[in-house]
């Protein structure tokens, strides 16, 4: 009420210039006494602002005279501004003005509660007017308690990782791994899809398994920067598995021999050696275990130094976790040593006769290709003497001798 009576119509200008042009001259003489009247310059512009920006709304008005022009917000009604003073409490806006015709409206750190319409008034009577609007744009913010957290669940489950966010225009959603792998998805009976990425909230994944573990990143954008993103880890539970690419391995005596399996379980598995008939194997100058870990992916090897006669044998590798456990086996067999080295180790032996025969009978018990000169692997039966190999070996044997008995005294044939 206060505002109609404040703009009350103070001063009556007569212009005639504009209306001598008019062909009537009875329009002249009525139109003598009417106001030169205030018009706005342009329309009010539409303005779109990010949160927290400021915005400046501009209201241009020509031969405003003693007229006064007002901001009102469309809305509420409230009442902003009214020629050169600000009327609201909001201390966030404020007006700028020059030649009583540029009446700009500042409004300072924009809310989502300032989008709307902005009016600018002038008091003639009647009064006229124009409407500006403030869209206030929101970047998108995650809304955790909506969205999922961390997942730990059983290979064979279904699961739904939700992300929901909000933000103005409303965010779109989009799902990829951290590691940019694809997610395998079934969508629907027979229906496959492997992908990169995947758009929407819920991602859902049918029959999970172990290839879907891994951390998981929900985008949300809506153009208005910055695009935020949630990380979900997902755990998928599965007792171990293990594999074993060479179960048998030939080395020569004196050598390194590298033994190698591979497990995958989740929750991380304990990993561990053993000899048949033997205790947990720990590196020491004979033995070096290592492992190398990739997710729930375990490379284990076993590493046995200057290998010895007593080296050679089945080796164990086991994976336990909470779910189960399991063991794969590697043999290790000897490969004979060939000529040219037997020289040299006969030419080693002639300073120790004693223990070269103490050697030599233990070696032909166990096996009698431990001084054999062929180098072919024996075939995947534990048991590989057959008895053409064995005469072969005592050819081999005797060959040994005949050399040694050139240095010294071979006693054993
Ligand atoms: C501002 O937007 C309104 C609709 O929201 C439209 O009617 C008006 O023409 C627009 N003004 C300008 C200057 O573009
Ligand atoms: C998982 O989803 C598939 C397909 O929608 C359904 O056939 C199966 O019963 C579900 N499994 C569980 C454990 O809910
Ligand atoms: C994903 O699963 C939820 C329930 O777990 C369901 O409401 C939603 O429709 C599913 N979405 C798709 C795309 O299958």
């Amino acid at each position: 009420m206060c505002f109609l009576r404040y703009f009350y119509p103070l001063i009556v200008i007569l212009v005639s210039t504009s209306i001598e042009k008019s062909g009537s001259s009875n329009v002249i003489n009525m139109k003598k006494e009417t106001d030169k009247m205030p018009v706005f310059v342009g329309p009010i512009p539409n303005v779109t602002m990010a949160l927290g920006r400021d915005a400046n709304i501009p209201c241009l008005v020509n031969e405003l005279g003693a007229y006064r022009a007002a901001w009102i917000r469309v809305e509420t009604k409230a009442i902003l501004t009214i020629h050169q003073h600000v009327i609201t409490r909001n201390y966030r806006i404020s007006l700028s003005h020059s030649d009583n015709r540029n009446f700009i409206l500042h409004i300072k750190d924009v809310k989502e509660s300032d989008r709307g319409g902005y009016m600018c008034q002038i008091n003639t009577v009647p009064m006229i007017s124009q409407v500006g609007y403030l869209d206030v744009l929101v970047p998108p913010d995650i809304i955790v308690d909506q969205s999922t957290s961390d997942i730990i669940t059983r290979e064979g489950t279904n699961v739904t990782l939700k992300c929901k966010a909000k933000g103005y225009p409303e965010p779109s959603i989009s799902w990829r791994r951290e590691d940019d792998e694809p997610i395998p998805l079934i969508l629907g009976i027979g229906k496959k899809l492997i992908s990169s990425s995947y758009e929407g909230e819920s991602l859902n994944i049918t029959r999970v398994t172990r290839v879907h573990m891994g951390a998981y990143l929900c985008i949300a954008s809506n153009g208005v920067p910055p695009s935020v993103s949630r990380r979900v880890l997902l755990h998928v539970q599965f007792p171990p598995v293990l594999w074993v690419p060479n179960q048998l391995v030939g080395a020569h005596v004196g050598e390194i021999a590298s033994l190698d399996c591979h497990s995958e379980a989740y929750p991380v598995s304990i990993n561990f050696w053993k000899k048949t008939g033997s205790e947990v194997i720990l590196s020491n100058k004979k033995f070096e275990v290592s492992s190398k870990e990739k997710s729930y992916k375990v490379h284990m090897r076993l590493s046995i130094r200057n290998l010895e006669k007593e080296d050679f044998g089945t080796y164990s590798c086991f994976a336990k976790n909470s779910l189960g456990s399991t063991q794969g086996s590697i043999r290790l067999y000897e490969i004979p040593v060939p000529t040219s080295i037997s020289n040299h180790e006969a030419g080693n032996f002639k300073h120790m006769n004693g223990d070269f025969l103490k050697h030599q009978s233990r070696g032909s018990a166990k096996s009698s290709r431990g001084f054999g000169l062929e180098k072919d692997p024996p075939s995947v039966e534990a048991t590989i003497e057959n008895s053409a190999e064995t005469r072969r070996s005592m050819t081999s044997l005797l060959t040994i001798c005949f050399v040694i008995m050139n240095i010294c005294v071979c006693t054993v044939i």
